[in-house]
Parts: structure tokens; sequence; C-alpha cells
């Protein structure tokens, strides 16, 4: 069913290329949103969109979200191509520890996985949603929805319900 809300909005949906992301994509442009896939490489889910919304609906841009400049230049470049930014979908992450059912212990793990992981997960999320929300808060909101409330824009970020585990 398509979403009325997501209807001409400017979506950023990182780790675009694949899994959360892709599926994502494809929801919000099946409601009419117009996506720019972010992520190391397109899968060509962009193509996929266009061909089916047209060439104004979707466009990828890489970017690798362990550069603070990238990501800055990846929000401006966005924007050039939207006209304002609307919500941005932080899926762009990594699972280098094992699988849910052989997680490495803390005193197996490699310190560098430790690191790449909050790197990227982390750190890279949190600068997503450094560089979205200084435009966010630099356009002007939408128009009131329903209950009188004038949004600037809306983040999402993807957890796990791996971090409210404490062992198994
Ligand atoms: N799929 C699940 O059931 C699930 C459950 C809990 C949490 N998560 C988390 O949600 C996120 C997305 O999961 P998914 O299943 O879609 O994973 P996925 O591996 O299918 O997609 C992640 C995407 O992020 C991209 N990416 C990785 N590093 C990047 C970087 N430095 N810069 C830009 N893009 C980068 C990858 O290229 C990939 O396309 C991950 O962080 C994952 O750990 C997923």
């Amino acid at each position: 069913m398509p979403d009325e809300r997501l209807k001409d909005r400017i979506a950023i949906i990182t780790g675009g290329s694949s899994g959360l992301g892709k599926a994502t994509a494809i929801k919000f442009a099946n409601s009419g949103a117009r996506v720019i896939i972010v992520d190391l490489q397109s899968s060509g889910v962009e193509e996929q969109i266009k061909q089916q919304h047209g060439e104004a609906a979707a466009t990828f841009v890489s970017c690798d979200i362990t550069h603070e400049t990238a990501i800055e230049a990846m929000v401006k470049e966005a924007v050039q191509w939207g006209g304002r930014l609307d919500i941005i979908c932080n899926y762009a992450g990594v699972c280098l520890e094992g699988t849910l059912a052989a997680m490495h212990r803390v005193d197996s793990m490699e310190t560098e996985i430790f690191d790449r992981t909050l790197t990227v997960n982390v750190r890279g999320t949190w600068l997503c949603c450094k560089y979205a929300l200084k435009q966010m808060l630099a356009q002007e909101p939408l128009e009131a929805n329903a209950r009188g409330e004038r949004a600037r824009g809306w983040i999402v970020n993807a957890a796990s319900v791996t971090g409210y585990v404490d062992r198994f």
C-alpha cells in the first residue's frame, strides 16, 4: 500500500544498495518519494526505480560514510538533486564480528573489528545525522500535516535487537 506521507518527499537512504536500505528505497519510491541511494557501490536499484517511476524518482551517490568530507559532499549533492532534504534513513552498516549464532566474545574479538564496526555503524551514522540535520534546520518547514505539525525533516536510524541482548 502506498503511504501518502511519503509522496514527493526527498529521502536519502544510506546502505541503499542492499538489504534493509534497498527494500526501504523501493518502498519509498512506490509511495512517490524521490530517493537518493547512498552506498559504496551501486547495485542498480536506482535504475530499477527509474524504470518504474521515471528518471526523477531516484539517483545514486557513492559515499563511504567513514569519511566526513564525503558525507558533507553527499548531502550537498542530494540537496542539489532534490531541492531539499525531508528524510534520511541510515542503514549503511557492517556486521563483522560473526553471525548471530556465533558472536565473538569480547576476549576473542580483534580490536580492529571493534574499531571498524564503531567507525561505520556509530561514527558514520552520527556524521550522516549531523550533516542531514544541518540541512533540515536551514530549510523551511513543510506544510502542516493533519495534526498541525510542520516538520523540517525526519531521521531514521537502524539499530539491532542484539543491542538489548546481554548474553548468548
Ligand atoms: N538485516 C537484519 O535483520 C538486521 C538486524 C539488525 C540490525 N541490522 C543492521 O542494519 C544495517 C543494515 O542491515 P542489512 O541487513 O540491510 O545489511 P546489508 O549488509 O545488506 O547492507 C548494508 C549496506 O551498507 C553498505 N555499507 C557498509 N559500509 C559502508 C560505508 N562505510 N559507507 C557506505 N555504505 C556502507 C554496504 O555496502 C551495504 O550495501 C546494518 O548495520 C545491520 O547490522 C540488520
